[in-house]
């Protein structure tokens, strides 16, 4: 398999745009937030400088406020829509107005553990700017409960999940001038969201930008707040990784505060379970609505660190029950949904980054079958389709764009034979 890591170093080379990746040219011509994260992980494991500097470059676009947008505009590309100049956000660097989840931070202790000398160095400019945007999530997107609100599909980083369906039909849309998608010049549209899905996003920008991107206002008073257990799963973990680091770098105060506001992102994470679905599940925040289905977000909770016991039994059936529903893991949602949709995004397709974090956050709570399953079924689907965006978990099928990003990252850094004993 030494020719797969040749070629998924190759692609990492290939979508390098100088200090920063795109997630895959054409499609994705931009640097992303989280993309560029896993990026770093990829990078680490031939080139630990050229990984430092994914995250360094991803750092100057923060925002004064502490916020890392979700798309970083270094240029105005044609070929992708909504670009710079729907947007109109941005400080440092044009960006977009919402956030992605911080694996960055995770990342950043994953590099500092690689060359702790280095990492100390590197973080030094760093750190206080994790710090900021971690305390932007718990000021600026904390929901009533404390779970992290999303305040756009997108912020999500999972676009299309039937998680956001009921909030996203209760945005009326608004009056939008003419315009043009192009992602569908670049994969087929049974593959990417529909045009209703797309009015909406397009409004919610609208609405952010009419409100001049005030972050914390836009999640008590904008149209879409839904309590998401994809960013709050991955803060809680960011927050960890940033109080190690804390504790490494000599902040005894920051990982006090840290490990302080841990607790009670504990008590905020357990209002997200459901009962119904046996499940962690998105909340709407206006309506206090669960989602319908289960999504493979909910099996972040040991990613996050999270191990409830009145859950944790419940959880791992249902895990269990998703690996029984289709041959390949993970889906994005549950196959025996009706709303199931092996191919369409985030409604069904795997994704070798959700593998990696479901999978380490299973191994760190001991479940070593389920995490092995895991980077089987991802060493697989890679071997068997190429280095796809997400993959058809029925048929194992690549979909969406060829010669990603994330899932070369991910090859690298742990679906590899050659990375068979280690955990990153
Ligand atoms: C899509 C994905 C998002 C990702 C972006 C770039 O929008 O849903 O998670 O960051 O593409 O790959």
């Amino acid at each position: 398999m030494a020719d797969l890591d040749r070629q998924a170093e190759a692609i990492l080379r290939a979508n390098d745009r100088g200090g920063y990746t795109v997630p895959t040219a054409g499609l994705y011509p931009y640097q992303w937030n989280w993309d560029s994260a896993f990026a770093a992980l990829g990078f680490a494991e031939f080139d630990l400088d050229r990984a430092w500097r994914e995250l360094e470059t991803l750092a100057e676009g923060a925002w004064g406020n502490g916020m890392w947008p979700h798309i970083l505009f270094r240029s105005d590309d044609p070929d992708y829509f909504p670009g710079p100049s729907v947007w109109r956000a941005g400080e440092a660097i044009p960006s977009s107005g919402v956030s992605q989840p911080p694996v960055a931070a995770t990342i950043a202790r994953a590099l500092y553990e690689r060359d702790r000398p280095l990492g100390a160095e590197r973080l030094v400019g760093l750190f206080p700017k994790l710090l900021a945007w971690r305390d932007w999530f718990h000021r600026d997107r904390a929901g009533s409960t404390g779970a992290i609100v999303v305040t756009h599909p997108w912020e999500s980083g999972r676009d299309n999940s039937p998680d956001w369906d009921a909030a996203m039909a209760n945005v009326e849309v608004a009056e939008l001038p003419p315009y043009e998608r192009r992602d569908t010049g670049h994969v087929d549209q049974s593959m990417r969201p529909t045009k209703a899905d797309y009015d909406r996003y397009l409004t919610l920008v609208a609405w952010g930008r009419d409100a001049g991107w005030q972050t914390g206002r836009i999640t008590a008073e904008g149209p879409f707040a839904v309590a998401d257990p994809t960013m709050t799963f991955i803060l809680m973990r960011a927050d960890r990784d940033l109080a190690a680091l804390a504790g490494a770098l000599g902040e005894t105060a920051a990982a006090e505060r840290l490990r302080a506001d841990h607790a009670r992102a504990l008590e905020a994470a357990s209002s997200l379970w459901c009962e119904d679905l046996q499940a962690y599940a998105a909340r709407d925040e206006r309506s206090g609505a669960f989602a319908e289905g289960i999504t493979s977000a909910a099996l972040l909770a040991w990613y996050a660190g999270l191990r409830d016991p009145a859950h944790e039994a419940a959880l791992l059936a249902t895990l269990h029950a998703l690996f029984d529903a289709a041959p390949h893991a993970l889906p994005s949602f549950d196959p025996r949904h009706p709303k199931f949709d092996a191919k369409r995004y985030w409604r069904g397709p795997v994704w070798a980054i959700v593998n990696w974090m479901v999978a380490r956050g299973l191994h760190e709570a001991g479940h070593e079958t389920e995490a092995a399953r895991l980077r089987a079924d991802t060493r697989r689907l890679i071997e068997g389709a190429g280095f796809y965006e997400y993959f058809d978990p029925r048929d194992g099928a690549g979909a969406g764009g060829p010669d990603f990003t994330w899932t070369a990252a991910i090859w690298l850094a742990w679906a590899s034979p050659s990375k068979n004993e280690e955990w990153n």
